[in-house]
């Protein structure tokens, strides 16, 4: 396995470790969430646990059915304990841009339902400032040429999110757009000004959700804590 990978296992399985019998468990999507759904499978099986899952893609849904770990629409979870999730990238202030598997807008509704949040992330994640990864933009089809333009206009240099040569479409039949900004000097702002706009359903700035960080190095893991 290369670094990366360790370091994202490292950081699954500790996240694996906080999940208690009766839980009901936010699944989030991506390479790092795979890991972590081994793990816990693993933890079920042999500590005979019953936990519950509400799961944040379809990706993520077959994985958890394929693992053997049991699955409720969110609809029908009387609660959330704790949601665990990966990140495309994370600053020390537990801010982060979410969206690389286009699964943010499940995602965020998950961890807004959710008493904790905790993400799982290899350690070259991890920057001063958020905008070196994509910020994408879950957008409705209707109208997102108009949306692409204004965008562009704003100097937030939009581009299509597509799969081999067509455009993305979401799970929730939305299409991504993603802004390659280097860097976010005022994220709460940017929020802001995206929540304001037409036909945007949601972006992958996610702010002040996460509780902890979980960070995987290639000997064990750190934790990033929320303070207040
Ligand atoms: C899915 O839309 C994303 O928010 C993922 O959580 C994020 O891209 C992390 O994915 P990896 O663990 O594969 O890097």
């Amino acid at each position: 396995m290369d670094n990366i990978n360790l370091e994202k296992q490292h950081a699954a399985i500790a996240a694996a470790t906080l999940i208690k019998n009766g839980m009901t468990v936010g699944l989030g999507t991506g390479s790092t969430v795979a890991f972590f759904l081994k793990a816990l499978a693993k933890r079920i099986k042999q500590e005979n646990l019953s936990i519950i899952g509400v799961t944040t893609s379809f990706k993520t849904a077959i994985i958890a059915q394929k693992l053997g770990i049991k699955i409720i629409d969110i609809d029908d979870a009387k609660t959330i304990d704790l949601t665990v999730d990966g990140a495309d990238e994370v600053d020390y202030d537990m801010n982060g841009i979410k969206g690389g598997g286009a699964a943010f807008l499940m995602e965020k509704i998950v961890a807004n339902n959710s008493k904790r949040v905790v993400w799982i992330v290899d350690s070259q994640k991890v920057h001063l400032k958020l905008g070196l990864m994509p910020l994408p933009l879950e957008v409705v089809p209707f109208g997102s040429g108009k949306l692409m333009t204004k965008l562009g206009k704003q100097h937030l240099y939009p581009t299509w999110r597509k799969t081999d040569g067509r455009l993305l479409v979401t799970d929730m039949g939305h299409y991504i757009v993603d802004l390659s900004l280097k860097a976010i000097d005022q994220p709460s702002e940017l929020a802001r000004y995206l929540d304001g706009q037409i036909g945007i359903i949601e972006h992958g700035l996610f702010l002040g959700i996460a509780d902890e960080i979980i960070i995987g190095t290639a000997t064990g893991v750190k934790h990033l804590l929320r303070t207040d």
